[in-house]
């Protein structure tokens, strides 16, 4: 069955106001309270201090890390166990280049959701807002905002405005008042600095965790001691109020954990595979209208899979199919430069009509008219921009009859345009376009046939401006 993790992103765009910490000692306590959940964290920091608390031995070269795992390594392939069993995922002082491949805002959650891990991710993050920050606050299941005052409180409005802009339920957002010193009173109603933000936060209509975090200089000493260590709260602060406090803080995320069925990168890769699906779906619709035949020479495509170079579609949409291209070609060739196929010629003019329409698209647009029919021919570049026009004659095409010249195209227009009684669908016409005979199947993938629907689209609106 594939696993999703439940993931807590701590952000907050001001330094310093005890986002480490959290992230590193709730792992910790998550994974004290229940075992056999696996606990995994990482960091957008460059501090290093994960690693320091979390590594059971030193830093190997080339150890994967985040970075690693921003550039696509999979999950398990990065994620170590750690000190506590606790999983880590090693610090990186390189993510500065993964910006370019976060364009997105979903990236992480889908590397998240693909990632096989399960239980809980805590992603801890720098103090900014930057692509890499708001990829980890989309994939969150819960944000944790530590505030420890007010210019604190006054930069989350960023991460709200983030969600508001985006359109994103923000009742995954809490704030938690951090480093709070209750040694400071106020007069009046709001009595010490916890009440004061937590006042302040709910009149902004912010939401805030019932608990807090207090200031102690034991948590301070954790990571200034001989060993050069940085110990945790839980095995070396246990005396303390802030003990109590994570125990309660992860007694909350627990609660929520509990109660969560579907998680963002569950919900996201679930939303991901239905469009694959959908887009599955469509691109099988467009194979089976496929025309078996190659309407120039009659030849069953099946039979020369190899030479299905070039795919035509009619203005209505009513035949579509592959073409071979040295079909494509010998009919160009002879209808544009009045050429048989036995003359000297023919072999170096129709090179060059090769050359031309493979890197084009051809238009094809008949004006039927009692003896003396012609045919519109246009080229454009993929952009649609016309390249191209030549009025090419078609002597006695009403008549059916074959001069040596235009047959092959007398044949593919009856063929492709003809209607009811035989005649050619009034006003319609027809575009070749050039695929790669490897995989000429591709071109009806969502991202390409889009690409034809939008040039049949333009190539319809100039016909229309010009007749
Ligand atoms: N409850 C606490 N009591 C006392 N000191 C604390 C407490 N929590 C954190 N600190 C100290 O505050 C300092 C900042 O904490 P921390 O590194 O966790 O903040 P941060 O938000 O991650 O900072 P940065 O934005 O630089 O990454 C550290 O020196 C840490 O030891
Ligand atoms: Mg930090
Ligand atoms: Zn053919």
């Amino acid at each position: 069955m594939h696993t999703y993790p439940y993931t807590i992103t701590i952000s907050s765009e001001k330094g310093g106001v005890g986002k480490t910490t959290l992230a590193t000692n709730l792992a910790i306590y998550l994974k004290a309270m229940r075992e056999d959940l696996p606990v995994t964290l990482f960091s957008f920091d460059n501090h290093f201090t994960i690693d320091k608390m979390f590594e059971l031995q030193k830093r190997s070269e080339n150890a994967p890390d985040v970075h690693a795992l921003l550039m696509g390594v999979r999950a398990k392939d990065v994620v170590q166990t750690g000190q506590y069993g606790v999983g880590f995922i090693r610090s990186s002082t390189e993510l500065a280049d993964i910006h370019e491949r976060f364009k997105g805002p979903m990236t992480l959650t889908k590397m998240l959701s693909e990632s096989g891990i399960s239980g809980i991710v805590i992603i801890d993050t720098r103090p900014d807002l930057n692509i890499l920050t708001q990829n980890a606050l989309y994939a969150a299941d819960r944000v944790l905002i530590p505030v420890k005052d007010l210019p604190s409180l006054e930069n989350c409005k960023n991460i709200f405005a983030l969600f508001d802009q985006s359109g994103i339920d923000k009742k995954s957002l809490a704030l938690l008042p951090c480093l709070i010193d209750s040694r400071i009173k106020f007069e009046g109603i709001f009595r010490d600095q916890k009440t004061l933000l937590r006042a302040i936060a709910v009149n902004r209509g912010y939401r805030c965790l019932d608990t807090f975090i207090s200031k102690s200089p034991k948590v301070e000493s954790l990571n200034t001691n001989p060993d050069g260590k940085i110990y945790p709260i839980l095995t070396h602060a246990r005396g303390t109020e802030v003990h109590s406090q994570f125990m309660e803080i992860s007694r909350d995320i627990l609660r929520g954990f509990d109660a969560t069925t579907e998680t963002r990168a569950c919900l996201y890769h679930t939303w991901l595979l239905e469009k694959e699906a959908h887009k599955k779906k469509q691109y099988l619709a467009r194979l089976e209208g496929l025309t078996e035949r190659c309407l120039i020479c009659g030849g069953i495509l099946a039979e020369h899979q190899g030479d299905r170079s070039f795919y035509f579609e009619t203005s209505d949409r009513v035949s579509r199919g592959f073409l071979h291209g040295e079909c494509v070609s010998n009919m160009l060739c002879s209808a544009m430069y009045g050429l048989r196929d036995n003359d000297s010629t023919f072999p170096a003019a129709k090179a060059l009509v090769a050359n031309k329409i493979a890197q084009s698209v051809s238009l094809l647009l008949p004006n039927i008219t009692t003896g003396a029919s012609t045919l519109d021919y246009r080229q454009y570049t993929l952009a649609g921009e016309q390249q191209l026009r030549k009025e090419l004659e078609m002597p006695s095409f009403d008549g059916g009859s074959f001069d040596g010249i235009h047959d092959r195209l007398y044949l593919f227009l009856n063929e492709a345009l003809a209607g009811y009684e035989g005649a050619v669908r009034e006003g319609s016409w027809l575009s070749l376009y050039p695929v790669n005979p490897e995989n000429p199947e591709a071109i009806l993938h969502e991202e390409s046939y889009k690409i034809v629907r939008r040039l049949q689209k333009q190539i319809a609106e100039t016909i229309a401006v010009i007749s």
